[in-house]
């Protein structure tokens, strides 16, 4: 019988070294490909450009692969325990750095059968990751970019997301990364702020700052990142109106839009009842829902309904009822604000919402209880958390006591400490050298 040779791989961008190595394991039997699936990427890494349908399609069509199935974890063991393949061949690059637990697991794994693993030389020059930043260097479409949120949700325990509000602290959420326990930790999608784009202008956030205007500084967004944006609609205005801001957001690649269940004047949520804050009747909410849903062009833009009852001071009760209607009136996803610092509130909505509807996606923004932590929002059935102003804020101390220093010592000695040096603005933004 002939053997098989196992062979995990993301298979996203096509290079002669992905080529070599099936070439390779074709020498000691059927190649069996274990393609990643974007579960089990996500939690690793950024999502490959293609899905998981795509990128089988042209696996399977590569000379020399006789089958693809999918991998579901960044481990191999399961699949391997499943497969028990004579064979797994690997590039040699894994027995240093974050892969050599993987590969620890590996050798356990095939001795269970007598398999064996393969490793070659890992081929010097070009791999996905380098290729990677080139494309995304090259920039993205509207049509990419608005349908990554969707991918995302579907592949990920929870959708980490960062407020910007200009293309500089953009570039930090597009390009940041921390690496903890071998997983590379990064933003996965940048939140478009009123309460920020307002303050960035000295206004207040009473949607006195216009689409028009918010769309120019989102423009300086676009223009530098390729990750996904979710945009506070505010109430969406009137339903005449909020049918033309969906269009416009679809037609710039805005991925969805979150509005408010609020009317009249509206007022920053984060000053709850100290603030008029006045609710809409659900009949008229899910009006404008199912008017949004009606006028967007593309399937996967998202409308995401904002639920802020516990902001006025309403129960649970009210909130849940209201999440259901939207949900019935088409809403995408659902948002559930508060300013309590303890969370108790948004806990008890999340696992009661989640009981009774288990795919609508659950937004929140952790701004004053901010002390719950990504795992225990997963826990709650939580999706997608928004981070929504913190970039904004961070700013502005450091702008504040770098102008105190210069005044208090009529020179600029000792706030140039204080500041980025000249060299990494020159290194940051590409093309200033
Ligand atoms: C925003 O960031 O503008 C928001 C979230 O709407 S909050 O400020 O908490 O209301
Ligand atoms: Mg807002």
């Amino acid at each position: 019988m002939k053997k098989t040779v196992y062979l995990g791989m993301t298979a996203d961008i096509i290079h002669p070294g992905l080529i070599n190595i099936i070439r390779e394991a074709g020498k000691y039997g059927d190649v069996l490909i274990g393609l990643l699936t974007d579960e089990a990427i996500a939690e690793y890494k950024r999502l490959p450009h293609m899905n998981y349908e795509q990128r089988k399609e042209v696996v399977e069509n590569i000379k020399g692969v006789a089958k693809v199935v999918p991998q579901k974890e960044w481990s191999y063991v399961n699949n391997l325990r499943e497969y028990k393949p004579d064979y797994i061949i690997h590039g040699d690059d894994w027995k240093q750095g974050p892969l050599a637990k993987i590969r620890e697991d590996v050798f356990a794994a095939m001795k269970e059968w007598n398999g064996e693993v393969i490793e070659i030389p890992y081929t010097q020059g070009i791999n996905s990751s380098s290729l990677n930043k080139n494309i995304i260097s090259v920039g993205t479409t509207p049509d990419i970019r608005l349908k990554i949120l969707r991918r995302l949700i579907a592949a990920k325990d929870i959708v980490r997301v960062l407020e910007a509000h200009s293309g500089l602290s953009g570039l930090i959420i597009e390009n940041l990364e921390v690496l903890k326990n071998d997983k590379r930790l990064a933003f996965d999608a940048m939140w478009s702020s009123s309460l920020t784009d307002s303050t960035c202008k000295g206004k207040p956030d009473i949607e006195a700052v216009d689409l028009t205007t918010r769309l120019q500084d989102l423009n300086n967004i676009l223009e530098c990142t390729t990750k996904p944006i979710i945009f506070d609609g505010d109430t969406g205005g009137k339903i005449e109106h909020f049918v033309f801001t969906v269009r416009t957001l679809e037609r710039h690649g805005i991925s969805a839009v979150i509005i408010e269940d609020k009317i009249g004047l509206k007022k920053n949520s984060l000053f709850g009842t100290d603030a008029i804050q006045t609710q809409d009747t659900i009949e008229d909410f899910c009006a404008k829902i199912k008017a949004g849903k009606n006028a967007q062009v593309t399937d996967d833009f998202m409308i995401i309904a904002r639920i802020e009852s516990l902001i006025a001071g309403k129960p649970i009760a009210d909130a849940l009822q209201r999440a259901h209607a939207y949900v019935k009136a088409r809403a995408d996803g659902i948002m559930i604000h508060s300013k309590h610092k303890t969370g108790e509130d948004i806990k008890e909505f999340c696992l009661e919402f989640r009981s009774a509807d288990k795919t609508t996606p659950i937004v929140v923004v952790p701004t004053t209880y901010h002390h719950v932590t990504e795992d225990e929002l997963k826990q709650w059935g939580v999706n997608v958390v928004i981070y929504a102003n913190h970039m904004l804020r961070a700013s502005y101390p450091a702008m504040l006591r770098v102008a105190t220093t210069i005044l208090e010592h009529q020179r600029a000695s000792e706030a140039d400490q204080l500041c980025m040096p000249i060299n990494e603005i020159l290194e940051l933004i590409p093309g200033t050298k």
